[in-house]
């Protein structure tokens, strides 16, 4: 499968890359092609020098990423993200498009701040072309824990949205990151309940000495 990383330049799109490198087509994209290559190059780098095999990283801008990508993911901060989006909207047709986006601000500790739509999942829909098939994943796995490839996660991941031919998509990619579990979470109407979980455990961590909090239901 083609992947383009939308914001893979940063802390949680570094991760994905190196997880799915093994068996699918990695695109690296930023607003900026130069900084994307360089990071695709860093990526490959660290694959190699690990001894792993990787189908292919490349770097690109954003829109060119999207252009002939079978799933794309929108690793890019909330604050930034409907604005992207618009921006790049004519490259958009049928593809299949994972929001991680969490809507959340730090007061004295962190807050989740969904749009009127009730969470950003449903904005992103909202935004999109109907032909865009928009799943929600991944919001409560740490960026740097799914950086480092030595380590087993063994976290649940609630995967929402409404095409359950893309949601089985997500889900069977969740899969092939050992060792995180993929779990039906219903339409792209729940991912508010999801999304909110985060700041919640950030919050959590913070307050009893943790670092990198996942889900794991038992
Ligand atoms: N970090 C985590 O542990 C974690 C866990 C679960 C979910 N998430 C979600 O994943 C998303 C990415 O998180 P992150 O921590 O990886 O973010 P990040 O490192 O702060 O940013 C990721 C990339 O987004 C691009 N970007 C930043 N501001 C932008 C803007 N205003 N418009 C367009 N692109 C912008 C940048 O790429 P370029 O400068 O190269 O364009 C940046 O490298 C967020 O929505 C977050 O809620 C994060």
């Amino acid at each position: 499968m083609k992947i383009a990383i939308l914001g893979g330049t940063g802390s949680i799109g570094e991760g994905f890359a190196l997880r799915w490198a093994e068996k699918h087509d990695i695109t690296v994209c930023s607003r900026e092609a130069d900084k994307a290559v360089k990071a695709a190059d860093e990526y490959r780098d660290m694959l190699l020098d690990m001894g792993l095999s990787c189908c292919g990283i490349g770097g690109c801008t954003n829109e060119a990423g999207i252009r002939g990508a079978d799933v794309v993911v929108l690793s890019v901060p909330y604050n930034g993200v409907i604005q992207l989006l618009k921006n790049i909207m004519p490259y958009f047709n049928d593809q299949i498009v994972i929001s991680l986006v969490v809507p959340m601000k730090k007061n004295d500790l962190y807050e989740f701040t969904p749009p009127k739509q009730g969470s950003a999942a449903l904005e992103i829909q909202d935004v999109l072309p109907k032909t865009v098939k928009v799943v929600s994943a991944y919001h409560n796995v740490s960026a740097k824990k799914l950086a480092n490839l030595e380590l087993r996660l063994d976290y649940d991941v609630v995967v929402c949205g409404d095409d359950k031919d893309a949601k089985r998509t997500v889900m069977e990619l969740t899969k092939e990151i050992k060792t995180l579990h993929p779990l039906d979470g219903g339409g792209l109407s729940s991912s508010y309940m999801i999304e909110s979980l985060t700041p919640f455990l950030i919050n959590l961590a913070i307050r009893n000495g943790f670092s990198d909090l996942g889900v794991k239901f038992v």
